[in-house]
Order: structure tokens, then C-alpha cells, then sequence
């Protein structure tokens, strides 16, 4: 394999900072990253390597838990250069032109805004930065609807291979994401149980505590349809619903997701007002605290933007598989914790034999994906006792993934995706056609609530959203897990 040189374009921005760095620093102190890896950081400024390094360091160290280790720091710090680029320069990449080598891959990683990715590219081929073997990865969004995606794939695709574009959903990365698949595919009895004669309903909750974090000009014209489900929740749905792959090939894996998003029902104009419900905080308490409103925020420039920070949505996968069985979806800012969990409720059982008591509650899986990472299983068992025959109870199976023997830490999704991008491994990014197929659902989705005027309804921060929500599956005669 060729060595590999990576360089990061936004390196002095915040996800730099606060994710890539620290991710790129961890996989260095546990031996993972190559040892003739070299990193190039790529930002507007000119500053020296020197004055890079001492900034990179104490911002790194307001965001990591433990303490950088002096001697790790030294080794990781050894591997960098700094390249200052003006892009209103006609030769911007002319210093990393000559910093390239053509018997090298080139891993490009692009942690900017995405009014920029084009441009990069361009400037990349104008540069002659492209001569030799490269890979690009992207952070999100891509586009903010199906036709500005297509438009930042088509550039993409000028320059770059599919199979050399690493776009990133860092849901992906994460550990008990991935988990998902080995619950699924390494666990028979599992299996055999996950359609729709079997299963009753399925919930995916993305609760935040945060708000917008001071990202208002970005978030006010995205929302959390196109912040989150678009991406995140839609990656989570795809694992939980999609057909065994053939194998882990990037493309087997991305073959069975597109398939998914395809089967989604469209939410229309028809539709929607039942299946969708949409929300924003005003002030509120969270752990004792008082927070803001979305219009008291940081940078707030409106006092009637109708921005969703909540939404929750009835969705149907129509296949085989999961013909009539729900999938109630549902994410939000500034709510009471920090939960991703998805639960896989069972039917109950056809016919009760344990007497006049109550019927054995139906089981449930819980996959808890952050916090407290594992799984509960709830199952029934026989009261020991011998006042009651056979009187019924219901345990929980709990499966803590951080009691597990190997893992001293939880490693950050980002580690696991930079992993695989330096060793050419695409199977844990996203594919073109699963965010195009994705963006037409969410688009047609969004154009319903405009159309019905599917308004926002407000919600106290620290609250669960907005009460509709609860109707939402309350009226199919279920209840929400938290
Ligand atoms: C990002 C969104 O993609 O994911 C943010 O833009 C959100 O709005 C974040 O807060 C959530 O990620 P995590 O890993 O904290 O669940």
C-alpha cells in the first residue's frame, strides 16, 4: 500500500479544533496511525508552524478529556506542516503542489464550509495537485436539497473517482452505529425475529441538550429536517431496516441502504399533517439551569423565522420486510438529556396461557447509542416464589458496551472514520446515491409542510417538545420510550 499524506483544508477552524485533531492525536498515542503518515494543515492565514502548533494545542486542550501527553505531543507534532492558501490568489496551492509526492496518496479532507468544496476542487486541478493517487472526504452538509447536492456531486465527480469520495455522516463512525450491524448480522435468533410478523413498532430518538451552539446563520436556514434527519437519523434508519448485506464492501452495504430510502412512503401533501409534527424552543431549564430561546441565541437575526429545532415524523418502509410496521423518528434541540437511542418494541404474544393475571409485557430492545452504550432486552421470567404457581415478571438483559473488557474509552466517531479513510476503506461513508435518494424524500417532505403550513409549534426548552408529538404516536395507541 502507499504511504499515505493527509491533508486537512479548514485546519484552523473549529471542527478542526475540536473533533479532527484530537481524533488524528488519539489514533497517534495508541500506535494506529502510519508511522510515515504526514499531515499537512491548510488554512487562509499566514502564520508560522510554530504559532499553528501552540494555538492547535490549547484549543485541542479545552476539548479533550484527558491531559496531552508531552512526549505524544512531540511525535504527533513532528508529522505537520503548515500551508497558508489565499484562494483569491491565481497559484493558491502552489506550495502544496510542491509539499505532494505523486508516489504518495494524497487524502484531501475538506473541513470548510461547503460554498467551498468546488472551489477547492477546482483550484486543486488548476494546481496540479491531482497528478497523483488521491482520495477526498467532505464533511456534511451535502447541498441542502436533492438539486445543490447533485450539483456538489457532479463536481465531485470532474475530479475524483465514487470510489475515492469519503463523504462523512459521523453517526457512521460510531462505535455502537456499527454495532448495529453485528447485532444484526451475527446474532441468529436476532435476525430471524426483525420483520414485521415479529415486530410491532420501531423509534429513533435523537434528543440534544444543546441548542443552536452560536450557529444561528448556518441552522436558521437548515433546520433539523436537513441538520438531522437527513442525514443522521436516515443512516440509523437504513441500518435498522435494511436486507443483510453480501458482505461488508463498501458497496454491498451502500447497495442495501439506497434500497431502504427508496421504500420510504412519501410524506405529501396528503399526509403530512398526520405524520409530521414540527417544533422550537423558547426559554426553558435544563439541569437547573436557565437557557434561552431560539430567538434569544447568539447571533439570532429574526424574531419570526418558523425554523424547526424539533421534528418528530410517522415514517413506513414499504417492503416485505416491514410492510405496516412505523417507524416513528424523532430529534430536537434543548431537551431534557442527551439520549440516541432506537427501540425495536416487539407484538405481543398471540394467546396468553398464564391464567388471570396480566399478559406478559411484549419484549423490547433497547440499543442505546450514546449515552451509556449497549443494549437492554426486556424479557419475561417466572416470579420465584411459592405463593403464585407461575406468576410473570419482566427483567432487563443489560449489555453495557463500556464494561467490555478491551475498551479502557468509547473511541470518538471520528477516529474510526480517519482510520479507514488513510487505509482506503469506504464501507463507513456515505454513497452519492443515498444522499440524493434522501434528499428527494426530505424535499418532498419539506415542500409538504410548506404547502399544509405545517406550522411550528412551541416548546419549552427541557421539555420533550411540543405535546403534538406525543399525539403523534399516542394515537396509534403507543407511547414514546422517553
Ligand atoms: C451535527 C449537527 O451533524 O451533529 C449538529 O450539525 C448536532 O447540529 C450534531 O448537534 C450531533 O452530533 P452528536 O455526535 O453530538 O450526536
Amino acid at each position: 500500500m502507499n504511504p499515505v499524506d493527509l491533508i486537512i483544508f479548514g485546519a484552523t477552524g473549529d471542527l478542526s479544533a475540536r473533533k479532527l485533531f484530537p481524533a488524528l492525536f488519539q489514533l497517534d498515542a495508541a500506535d494506529l496511525l502510519p508511522l510515515d503518515l504526514r499531515i499537512a494543515a491548510v488554512a487562509r492565514q499566514e502564520q508560522s508552524i510554530d504559532t499553528f502548533q501552540q494555538d492547535l494545542r490549547s484549543k485541542m486542550a479545552g476539548y479533550m478529556r484527558q491531559e496531552i501527553n508531552e512526549m505524544m505531543w512531540e511525535r504527533f507534532a513532528g508529522r505537520f506542516s503548515y500551508l497558508s492558501a489565499d484562494f483569491s490568489q491565481p497559484q493558491a496551492f502552489g506550495a502544496l503542489q510542491s509539499w505532494l509526492d505523486d508516489a504518495r496518496v494524497s487524502l484531501f479532507y475538506l473541513a470548510t464550509p461547503p460554498s467551498l468544496f468546488a472551489k477547492i476542487c477546482e483550484q486543486l486541478s488548476h494546481d496540479g495537485c491531482l497528478t497523483g493517487p488521491c482520495r477526498i472526504v467532505l464533511e456534511k452538509p451535502i447541498g441542502e436539497s436533492l438539486d445543490t447536492s447533485r450539483d456538489v456531486n457532479e463536481t465531485l465527480a470532474r475530479f475524483f473517482d465514487e470510489r475515492d469520495i469519503y463523504r462523512i455522516d459521523h453517526y457512521l463512525g460510531k462505535e455502537t452505529v456499527q454495532n448495529l450491524l453485528a447485532l444484526r448480522f451475527a446474532n441468529r435468533f436476532i435476525n430471524s425475529q426483525w420483520d414485521q410478523s415479529c415486530i410491532d413498532h420501531v423509534q429513533i430518538t435523537v434528543a440534544e441538550k444543546v441548542g443552536i451552539e452560536g450557529r444561528w446563520a448556518y441552522y436558521d436556514g437548515v433546520g433539523q429536517l436537513r441538520d438531522m434527519v437527513q442525514n443522521h437519523l436516515m443512516q440509523l434508519l437504513c441500518l435498522v431496516a435494511m436486507e443483510p448485506p453480501n458482505s461488508l464492501e463498501a458497496e454491498s452495504i451502500r447497495d442495501e441502504k439506497v434500497k431502504i430510502v427508496k421504500a420510504l412512503r412519501p410524506i405529501d401533501a396528503t399526509s403530512v399533517k398526520d405524520h409530521v409534527v414540527r417544533g422550537q424552543y423558547s426559554q426553558g431549564v435544563i439541569d437547573g439551569n436557565t437557557v434561552p430561546g431560539y430567538f434569544d441565541e447568539d447571533g439570532c437575526e429574526s424574531t419570526n423565522s418558523d425554523t424547526e429545532t424539533f421534528v418528530a415524523i410517522k415514517a413506513h418502509v414499504d417492503n416485505w420486510r416491514w410492510s405496516g410496521v412505523p417507524f416513528y423518528l424523532r430529534t430536537g434541540k434543548r431537551m431534557p438529556d442527551k439520549v440516541t437511542e432506537i427501540i425495536i418494541q416487539y407484538k405481543a404474544l398471540p394467546h396468553h396461557i398464564f391464567g388471570d393475571g396480566e399478559a406478559p409485557e411484549p419484549n423490547r430492545l433497547i440499543i442505546r447509542l450514546q449515552p451509556n452504550e449497549g443494549i437492554e432486552m426486556t424479557m419475561v421470567s417466572k416470579r420465584q416464589s411459592l405463593k403464585d404457581k407461575l406468576s410473570l415478571q419482566t427483567h432487563t438483559l443489560n449489555f453495557d458496551f463500556r464494561e467490555d473488557a478491551d475498551i479502557d474509552r468509547i473511541p470518538d466517531a471520528y477516529e474510526r472514520l480517519f482510520l479507514d479513510a488513510i487505509n482506503g476503506d469506504p464501507s463507513l461513508f456515505v454513497g452519492r446515491e443515498e444522499i440524493e435518494e434522501s434528499w428527494r424524500w426530505c424535499d418532498q417532505l419539506i415542500a409538504a409542510c410548506q404547502q399544509c403550513d405545517v406550522t411550528v409549534n412551541a416548546y419549552q426548552a427541557g421539555s420533550w417538545g411540543p405535546s403534538k408529538s406525543e399525539l403523534l404516536i399516542d394515537r396509534d395507541g403507543r407511547g414514546w420510550h422517553v
